[in-house]
């Protein structure tokens, strides 16, 4: 990550739900035509105001709650604000970002070109809305999936609204309408569509906390807005549909089944680059590995498919590699100065502390995250620790289990949470149990999964 940004001091602003806004409805008022932010005058809405003011006019990103992750966000049509979000997050500046509007006007208004008379201001009367411009494939899903986890790709005028920045050089720009009413409302303020990435440090695994966000960004940005924990855990599923047949780019919070009962999207095809679940190329090469969505930790990860023993999980193999583990961490030292620590994540069938030769299961924690005042949404990660005996012989560490669930949902919104949680611990190695891709938003998982992955077991 580059070091000459001044050291800035973070502060996170409590926001909550309440009236944030809603959608305008009434005679000739489209759906999801109109976000309007609520008149009243709560804590939640003067911190968007404030953290709307300095969008406006500040050039350093804010931190923002959406339903899928946290988001950096900063005006898309700001070349200056939009560099500050690769310069936060320590991005390279060939990957496009995804932009986020608060309703269809918004995005009318950025599918017409910009006029020479105009400026850069989304809000401007003077280009022409009145005809609709968005292409009919995406009609349903819009219908559909929004305000949501899906981004679609859109053709980008030129001249174009967007600072230059935000697409990359490439000829369409990926948007979405996020659901959170933080997110709508912060946009609706700010007066321009935001483009946002995932508000974590290159490579990290996604933030769905405030406090996510301030681990990895203290000192780099100035605003976090704290909306509790995001309820899908993942980001948006990108699709591209001005091709045919239409594409999935990344797979995300809305799943292919959901994508292929659209009209027009049956023959919906996956066209991003996963290991497959049959793990043609693993194990891979650590050097090979991915820098992306990764902990600090060696993750290991077993595919659902991997032949179990009988009782749901085989010990033998994965004390192997912990033994493999003991012998490097003794190599390095690390020995004289803590524990090893090893962390399990489990899914639907592994044992608690994945079947492995454990002392007690004392330690019992809670780490809960609450969605603020009003909210009743919490996301809690069960963390259990107990003294660790590998084949019965003398103790060499610590193991710590989390559970996050058999639903795949909730294995979405614990996933980078989890992962978070083993490194604040210090976990050495983490062994997670895989789930099927073809199970609701499976693929979406797995796929952010094998990108952590330094080892896969199939
Ligand atoms: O859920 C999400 O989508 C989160 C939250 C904050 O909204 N945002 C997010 O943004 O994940 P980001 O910037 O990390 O994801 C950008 C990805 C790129 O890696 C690329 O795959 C795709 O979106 N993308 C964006 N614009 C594109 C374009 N014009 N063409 C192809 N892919 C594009
Ligand atoms: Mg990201």
């Amino acid at each position: 990550m580059s070091q000459d940004l001044p050291k800035m001091s973070t502060r996170i602003l409590k926001v909550w739900e309440g009236e944030l806004g809603k959608f305008k409805e009434g005679e000739n008022q489209e759906k999801l035509g109109l976000w309007e932010v609520s008149q009243i005058d709560s804590p939640g809405i003067k911190s968007l105001h404030e953290a709307a003011d300095y969008l406006k006019t500040k050039d350093t990103p804010v931190g923002f709650p959406t339903e899928t992750v946290y988001g950096l966000g900063a005006d898309a049509t700001r070349s200056a604000a939009v560099k500050g979000i690769y310069a936060a997050k320590g991005r390279p500046s060939d990957n496009p970002l995804i932009i986020h509007i608060a309703d269809l006007e918004m995005l009318q208004n950025l599918l017409a070109p910009a006029t020479e008379n105009t400026t850069n201001n989304i809000t401007d009367t003077t280009t022409d809305t009145s005809h609709d411009r968005i292409p009919e494939i995406y009609k349903p899903l819009i219908e559909k999936f929004w305000p949501g986890p899906l981004t679609i790709l859109l053709p980008n005028p030129t001249p174009s609204k967007l600072a230059p920045e935000v697409t990359a050089g490439l000829k369409t720009f990926g948007v979405r309408m996020p659901k959170s009413p933080f997110a709508l409302s912060l946009i609706k303020l700010t007066g321009a569509p935001l483009a946002a990435p995932s508000a974590n440090a290159s490579t990290k695994p996604s933030p769905t906390t405030a406090q996510h966000v301030l681990e990895d960004l203290n000192g780099r940005i100035e605003l976090i807005l704290d909306g509790g924990p995001c309820l899908v855990g993942v980001e948006s599923t990108v699709v591209d549909g001005l091709c045919d047949p239409p594409v999935i780019l990344r797979p995300g919070g809305v799943s292919i089944d959901e994508l292929r009962s659209c009209a027009g999207w049956e023959k919906v095809e996956e066209a991003y680059e996963d290991e497959s679940e049959l793990g043609k190329s693993a194990p891979r090469a650590p050097g090979m590995k991915y820098k992306h969505y990764s902990p600090k930790a060696k993750v290991v990860l077993y595919e659902a498919r991997f032949p179990y023993g009988k009782d749901g999980v085989m010990p033998q193999e994965i004390d192997g590699m912990i033994r493999n583990e003991l012998t490097l961490f003794k190599t390095s030292g690390g020995l004289h100065k803590t524990s090893l620590q090893i962390g399990v994540i489990r899914t639907r069938h592994w044992k608690l502390g994945a079947g492995l030769y454990c002392g007690d299961f004392k330690t019992r924690e809670t780490v809960k995250t609450d969605a603020g005042q009003d909210s009743q949404e919490t996301i809690e990660l069960d963390v259990q620790e107990a003294d660790l005996y590998p084949s019965k012989g003398p103790k060499i560490g610590r193991l710590m289990d989390v559970s996050i669930g058999e639903d795949t949902r909730s294995i979405a919104q614990g996933l980078f949470s989890a992962l978070r949680e083993l490194d604040r611990r210090g976990a050495r190695v983490i062994f997670v149990e895989g789930i099927l891709d073809d199970e609701d938003i499976g693929a979406a998982v797995m796929n952010r999964l094998r990108k952590a992955a330094s080892t896969i077991k199939s």
